[in-house]
């Protein structure tokens, strides 16, 4: 770019207020603040992003929003290119001299020129994500939902025999029969209504009876799963912190459920943070975490509702990160978790119409992400999403 001795990219955040440095070009590079926020204050590259037109800065020290950093880099004037594709803005070229007043209409009309030129490709390469994204998502649906059908078959097809098991045990209990064979028996009856306990989660996962949805404020059934669990994180040394953007509106969900969903997450969080139940490989045995937290928070954008919950807990592998909502999938020791949990709460998130996932590092946390549509009251009423399967 003529007259440049820095050139800078900039590509708007996941949550959209926020310019992240993807690239930067010249000397000294490493300076550069990573992030500019589009919301906090009249930037710049806020004024050029909003509007989508060049914003020439002909004496950059002398802007009150000057930032310290930049200054002390020596730059003196800047050209912000925005890059513009199907009339929407995806990013920021940002040219900058050592010299003031270096960018004079002409050469901007260069920079336009050659930033116009991209503007197709990343269109092109963020169209090709989203789709990506969409279908991965299609396909782990899909996925879930086949496990879920075969799950309700399993637990239909083993619940009558169980039952009778069970209750001719029961009968046999009762009678006259001598003691040697009753304790037997109850050794019957206890494993039998174990078994009994994994075919109601079975059918939890996979619930043909749609959920209870109402016109429900997530806040205060986030606050209310807060009060459920409060006293148990106490116990456990883990400090719970809650961020509930009092903004998040009312939508149609069903409160028991979300409240059981958000219960399980925390549960998981801390046996994670406790390492109780996880099998010990080698070096992780008694490693002692002392400050275990939690994190809560709510959020909202156009049409949607986002609840993070999130620990910095042992995290989850990558390679098993795409297995934790798979029925029975657990890593847990016997007697200390079904591996069902994780299942149970992906099939309600989605028959309330809403989305879970889960990102982590391991060694450093794991974070449960879940999605609801706003609607309103009108939007839903009579209306259940996948009565008859998981998805
Ligand atoms: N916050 C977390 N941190 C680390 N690993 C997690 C976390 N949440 C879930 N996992 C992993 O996902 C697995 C599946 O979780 P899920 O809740 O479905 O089953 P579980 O906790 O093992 O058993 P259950 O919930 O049935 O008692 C866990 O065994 C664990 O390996
Ligand atoms: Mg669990």
């Amino acid at each position: 770019m003529p007259g440049a001795d820095w050139v800078t990219l900039r590509l708007p955040d996941e949550n959209e207020n926020l310019l992240r440095l993807v690239a930067a070009a010249g000397t000294v590079t490493e300076d550069f603040p990573p992030l500019v926020s589009l919301s906090s204050r009249e930037t710049q590259a806020n004024l050029a992003f909003s509007s989508g037109q060049p914003v020439i800065v002909n004496d950059y020290p002398a802007e009150p929003n000057a930032s310290p950093a930049i200054v002390q880099l020596g730059m003196k004037s800047m050209a912000l290119i925005p890059i513009i594709a199907s009339g929407r803005t995806l990013g920021l070229v940002n040219v900058i001299s050592r010299d003031a007043g270096n960018f004079p209409p002409e050469r901007v009309r260069i920079f336009t020129t050659v930033v116009d030129g991209i503007g197709p490709l990343f269109e092109i390469a963020r169209l090709e994500g989203q789709r990506r994204l969409e279908q991965e998502q299609l396909q782990e649906t899909i996925r879930l939902s086949s496990i879920g059908e075969l799950a309700a078959g399993v637990a239909h097809e083993l619940n009558n025999p169980l039952t009778s098991v069970l209750g001719y045990s029961q009968m046999l209990l009762d009678s006259e029969i001598p003691e040697s064979v009753k304790s037997s028996l109850r050794i019957v009856v206890s494993e039998g209504q174990r078994a009994a306990k994994v075919i109601k989660n079975f059918q939890s996962f996979a619930r043909r009876s749609g959920p209870e949805k109402a016109f429900t404020s997530v806040n205060a059934v986030l606050q209310m799963a807060v009060d459920l669990k409060r006293n148990d994180f106490e116990q456990s040394n883990i400090k719970l912190c809650c961020d509930f953007d009092e903004d998040v509106p009312k939508t149609m969900i069903d409160e028991n459920q979300v409240i059981q969903v958000i219960i399980n997450i925390f549960t998981n969080a801390q046996q994670s943070l406790e390492g109780s139940g996880q099998q010990s490989e080698g070096e992780s045995e008694g490693d002692p975490r002392e400050l275990g937290q939690v994190w809560i928070s709510s959020t909202s954008s156009p049409g949607k509702i986002r609840i993070c919950i999130e620990d910095n807990g042992v995290g989850i592998p990558k390679d098993k990160l795409g297995k934790v909502f798979e029925p029975f999938f657990t890593t847990k020791e016997v007697g200390f978790g079904t591996g069902l949990g994780l299942s149970i709460c992906y099939g309600i998130v989605k028959q309330n119409g809403g989305e879970l996932w889960a990102d982590s590092i391991e060694g450093r946390g794991a974070i449960f992400h879940i999605e609801f549509p706003i609607l309103s009251e009108e939007d839903n009423v009579g209306k259940t999403e996948g009565t008859s399967e998981t998805s």
